[in-house]
């Protein structure tokens, strides 16, 4: 990943968050962005992984319309309280913990931590993109971070990525990042039997190439071919390079703010916050383009 910060004849520039994963882009209302500024911002986003954009004014239509730009949408995951989308618009996700009158939840996640993960990756072909735009924001709390997949196989000792090449792990679709289980799934306490999907542990980045180390969520998770001991034990040594602070930059809320990641190349978490306080987000994400494919070497 080339870290120094860079422009373009347009006008933005790129700021690098962190020495490992995320830049910031000033200089662009995503409303309005001319296909020479967008050349600019694919490219940032291949070199950073997650791109963050401040004091964004988008309707849900035109965050839709940015979206898009980087392919067609995944409709939105049926939600906690088992709405499909935002009305006419089935690519919005609303990650919120505001109670409409009747006291049910309008969006996902509620107030609590959302632990580490990555979006939908429980489906063969997991969205390459998500995209967040705050529209509320606590007064405290709800930070969202990011972790750098590329940086975390980097510091995998040579003996653990031999170890590793070849084996695939379960991404499990019973529960979502907030510990709820998904709509029409029946939990059950064996990794090897619940709903989900096995991808590569290391896979290659379809654009950079880049090796990534790719773990999804942790709970639930199962290395194939392992009995639980053993896998458990992988799994958990694994774990340990991805989620360490310096592998990560952690994002403090404004309104306004849009903050896009890759799926593949970051894993995200989001700390708890208030339950008394209002946090909105509204989400995209974007439709894997291709299937997650091990890396080569
Ligand atoms: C998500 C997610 C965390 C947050 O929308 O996929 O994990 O900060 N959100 O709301
Ligand atoms: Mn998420």
């Amino acid at each position: 990943m080339g870290i120094a910060a860079f422009s373009s004849d347009g006008g933005l520039e790129a700021r690098p968050l962190t020495p490992v994963v995320g830049a910031e882009i000033v200089g662009v209302d995503l409303g309005a962005v001319s296909e020479d500024q967008f050349a600019f911002i694919r490219d940032a986003f291949d070199r950073y992984a997650g791109l963050l954009f401040r004091g964004q004014d988008l309707t849900p239509e035109r965050l839709v319309a940015f979206s898009r730009r980087f392919g067609d949408l995944d409709h939105a995951p049926v939600m906690e309280n088992g709405r499909t989308a935002v009305p006419g618009l089935p690519e919005v996700y609303l990650v919120s913990n505001i109670k409409d009158t009747d006291g049910k939840e309008i969006g996902s996640l509620g107030a609590g931590e959302a632990v580490w993960h990555t979006d939908m990756s429980y489906l063969a072909a997991p969205p390459d993109i998500s995209m967040l735009h705050a529209i509320e924001v606590p007064p405290a709390g709800g930070d969202t971070w990011l972790c750098g997949m590329n940086a975390a196989y980097n510091a995998l000792p040579p003996e653990l990525k031999r170890r590793v090449e070849g084996l695939r792990i379960k991404h499990d679709g019973t529960y979502n990042s907030g510990g709820y289980v998904r709509q029409g799934v029946t939990p059950t306490d064996d990794p090897r039997k619940s709903p989900g999907t096995y991808h590569p542990v290391v896979i290659a980045h379809p654009n950079t190439g880049q090796p990534l180390l790719y773990l999804g969520r942790r709970r639930m998770a199962h290395i194939e071919g392992l009995d639980l001991a053993d896998s458990e034990a992988l799994l958990d040594e694994l774990w340990a390079y991805a989620t360490r602070e310096e592998n990560a930059y952690r994002h403090s809320w404004r309104v306004g703010d849009v903050l896009m990641w890759d799926n593949r190349a970051t894993m995200h978490r989001r700390d708890p916050f208030d339950a008394a306080s209002r946090r909105l987000m509204r989400r995209t994400q974007v439709k894997g383009a291709t299937q997650p494919k091990a890396y080569a070497g």
